[in-house]
């Protein structure tokens, strides 16, 4: 599939601009549990999924970048210097510019960019665009970095320019991603342990098809909230608290519920790892739905739709756990089923979720796949 894809943006590329360019490909992600924890520097346990941004890059000799998205067929010329559209170009205008931030001056390059990862669905198709437009961006200035750097850079990209005040997660698991392996993040060190995926479980992606809109606010507004909790708390994070901190005298009740989303859910993702380790595929399912349940009561991240799709998902025959994935407000939910059974099961999700809100639902079976890198051939 990459292949063809790497076809796709090739010929595109040298019809448009001529040469034969270089090509990065950088993957979407889910999320199997550890949701609004890492702006609190908290734990994670994401993974790279197949599903990729490709940028094909040819070093045009000017002082221009020019940036085409083949999918939406529109071409951009990148300002000099970051002004903010609404649009994709400051994804990669935001990208430039963090690169310059971090001294890196990227010289003038056409870039094509193309890719399958679904957007608006939660998984999170912006980190796959900054970080192969990154690569591509640092092979055109040939400076290598780290991972984790490639990782600090998109997010600030993502924070300071596109406008999302996102966490670590999504740029770090999309250029560190390992194939077959979740990654269990501590996003304070930024260390990380691999967890294995064994292979009789399928991950199904459930897209509710209601987008959320992270810029609009809400994802802002959770994570003043967990601010704000902190701060009363007088921790700098909520990675600091525990349950016994959480006092009722000190917190207001919307606080409460925050802090207390962000202490279990980091207990959970330790759970989680625990048991996927020991093949406890049961425990790992019933910690999903237990995540899903805080982001419903305590986070105020899920809506009607992805909560009747969550509940149906781990109501259904060889699902082990469903939750609602990535920021939330809509978006996708993720089940955690047997493989065997994963076929039946997303069209018995499907049926039912289109009997109880008249809404087709697209699904995706994932695999986990390696994280950026160059693919040109
Ligand atoms: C978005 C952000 C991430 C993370 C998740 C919620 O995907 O980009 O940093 O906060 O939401 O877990």
């Amino acid at each position: 599939m990459i292949a063809q894809t790497e076809d796709v943006v090739v010929q595109a590329f040298t019809s448009r601009f001529g040469g034969r360019p270089r090509v990065f490909a950088a993957p979407g992600r889910i999320n199997i549990i550890g949701e609004h924890t890492d702006y609190s520097e908290g734990l994670v346990m994401p993974a790279a999924i197949d599903r990729f941004c490709l940028v094909a890059m040819a070093r045009n000799g000017s002082d221009t970048i020019r940036a085409m998205a083949l999918g939406r067929q529109e071409e951009a010329e990148i300002a000099p210097s970051f002004v903010r559209s609404g649009s994709w170009v400051d994804y990669v205008s935001g990208v430039r510019q963090s690169l310059r931030d971090a001294g890196i001056e990227v010289p003038g390059c056409d870039l094509v960019i193309h890719g399958n990862v679904p957007e608006g669905a939660g998984v999170s198709s912006s980190a796959a665009l900054e970080i192969s437009t990154m690569l591509a961006m640092l092979a055109c200035a040939g400076v290598t970095a780290s991972p984790v750097e490639i990782a600090l850079w998109a997010q600030s990209a993502e924070a300071k320019y596109v406008g999302v005040p996102c966490g670590v997660m999504d740029q770090f698991i999309s250029a560190n991603g390992i194939a077959g392996h979740a990654l269990v993040l501590d996003c304070r060190s930024l260390t990380y342990e691999r967890a294995p995926v064994p292979p009789n479980v399928a991950f199904l992606l459930i897209d509710s098809t209601v987008r959320h809109r992270l810029v609009d606010g809400g994802y802002a507004a959770r994570r003043a909230d967990c601010e704000t909790a902190a701060e009363q708390l007088g921790l700098r994070v909520l990675r600091d608290a525990s349950h016994a901190m959480l006092d009722k005298s000190i917190l207001s009740e919307r606080q409460m519920r925050r802090a207390r989303h962000v202490v279990s859910e980091n207990e959970r993702v330790v759970m989680a790892a625990q048991a996927l380790a020991a093949g406890d595929l049961s425990k790992v399912g019933c910690l999903m739905n237990e995540s899903h349940a805080s982001l419903r009561d305590d986070f105020d991240v899920t809506c009607r739709e992805t909560d009747i799709l969550a509940d149906i998902a781990s109501q259904t025959s060889g699902v082990y756990g469903a939750r609602q994935m990535g920021g939330g407000f809509g978006g996708a939910v993720l089940a955690f089923v047997d493989a065997g059974a994963v076929a039946t099961a997303s069209g018995t999700i499907r049926d039912a979720y289109r009997v109880q809100t008249g809404i087709l639902a697209n699904s995706l079976v994932c695999r986990i796949a390696d994280g950026a890198c160059e693919i040109t051939s």
